[in-house]
């Protein structure tokens, strides 16, 4: 596919006039990581990601067709029940972005509600969630005005239009594996969207758990545009985007065969991995906490004292993502509870485990 392929030409439909979608789309996490990107939105390496099940994002889209006809946008974002400036550039800039290819978005007023499952000021990023969730309703809008779309055509401009918004919201459509970006070992990988991983994947990764601990709430110093962007004159970067193109072969084989050992190797070293390049950009900065790290020392050592293959990822913050597979959950939740709760914002962490992608809710 070609981003030509994406441009919606002579829809069959021309009377719509009014009415609405609502779409429920998760949160990703990625296992090796999408940091550096060229315009407009092409990863510099190809990135996996978890997609979530209890972190999501719930959007309406109201459409009116326009009374006068006129090539500006008219947008009201309401974000939890009340009114919302705060989204309105993002989402201004995304319109643009996409209008080439649902030329539409001109002729209709439109009315985005959107809610998330986890809170605001929690430090969980909902670009990812918040954009699919968007772009999904604007596929279904492109559905109602061409029907004869596939299925498989639908989430994948789906997945086309939430990268145009925000890079990982590619990877929210679909679960419970997704990877965007070209890979010559993953067959059908795209720069222009996700695909659901495409080999058959080792039971041991079966409904795997991620207790995200917020460790930091607050807004972030540096936001993960900026970081993409120090990564254009970042003197490791060519280097990294070799090593994450081989971690994605590496990771390929080991969801293949169930090696849980060499799973935590390489996640933890990608999140690591992720916060040196933001150490070593220039401006450099730092996003972990001191009770990031003293999380981390505490996982290292209870993995040392039992056989649990808990692991941590980290994502452009500083709150912890704690992965491990579905039967150690009660010894984790238990080790979570007692020794790790303390060092999160007032206590606070969230159960989350791997989703299938988004949902219709109508
Ligand atoms: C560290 O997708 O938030 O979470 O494309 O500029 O919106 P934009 O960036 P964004 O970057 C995500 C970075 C990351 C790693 C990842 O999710 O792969």
């Amino acid at each position: 596919m070609t981003e030509e392929d994406f441009i919606l030409k002579n829809p069959k439909n021309t009377n719509l006039e009014k009415g609405s979608f609502t779409w429920q789309s998760p949160s990703n996490i990625a296992l090796v990581k999408y940091w550096g990107k060229s315009d407009p939105q092409i990863p510099r390496n190809a990135s996996i990601s978890f997609t979530l099940n209890n972190c999501h994002t719930i959007t309406t889209l109201e459409y009116l067709k326009k009374r006068t006809p006129s090539s500006e946008y008219s947008i009201q974002v309401i974000f939890e029940g009340k009114a919302n400036e705060d989204f309105k550039p993002k989402i201004i800039h995304f319109f643009k972005r996409v209008e080439k290819y649902i030329p539409f978005i001109t002729e209709f007023d439109f009315v985005i509600k959107t809610e998330n499952s986890f809170p605001h000021s929690s430090g969980i990023a909902s670009s990812a969630s918040g954009m699919s969730a968007l772009a999904l309703c604007f596929m279904h809008m492109e559905k109602e005005l061409n029907p004869q779309i596939s299925d498989h055509y639908f989430k994948q401009k789906a997945s086309f239009l939430a990268r145009l918004g925000s890079g990982s919201a590619a990877r929210s459509v679909e679960g419970p594996l997704v990877v965007w970006g070209e890979h010559n070992k993953i067959s059908e990988s795209s720069n222009l969207y996700g695909i659901k991983f495409p080999y058959k994947v080792h039971k041991n990764f079966t409904n795997y758990q991620d207790a995200i601990l917020l460790v930091d709430k607050g807004e972030k110093q540096v936001s993960s545009t900026v970081g993409h962007q120090l990564m254009i004159d970042h003197p490791f970067a060519k280097q990294r985007f070799i090593q994450a193109n081989e971690n994605i072969n590496k990771l390929s084989n080991i969801l293949q065969n169930g090696d849980l050992n060499a799973f935590v190797n390489l996640v933890e070293s990608e999140a690591l991995t992720l916060h040196a390049m933001m150490m070593t950009s220039n401006p450099y900065f730092i996003l972990i906490k001191p009770n990031t790290l003293k999380i981390i020392e505490k996982i290292w050592e209870y993995r040392k004292n039992t056989v649990s293959n808990i692991c941590f990822t980290l994502d452009a913050g500083a709150n912890v993502h704690v992965l491990f597979p579905e039967k150690e959950k009660e010894k984790v939740n238990a080790f979570i509870t007692n020794n790790l709760i303390a060092f999160c914002q007032n206590n606070q962490y969230i159960c989350d485990d791997v989703g299938f992608g988004a949902m219709n809710l109508e």
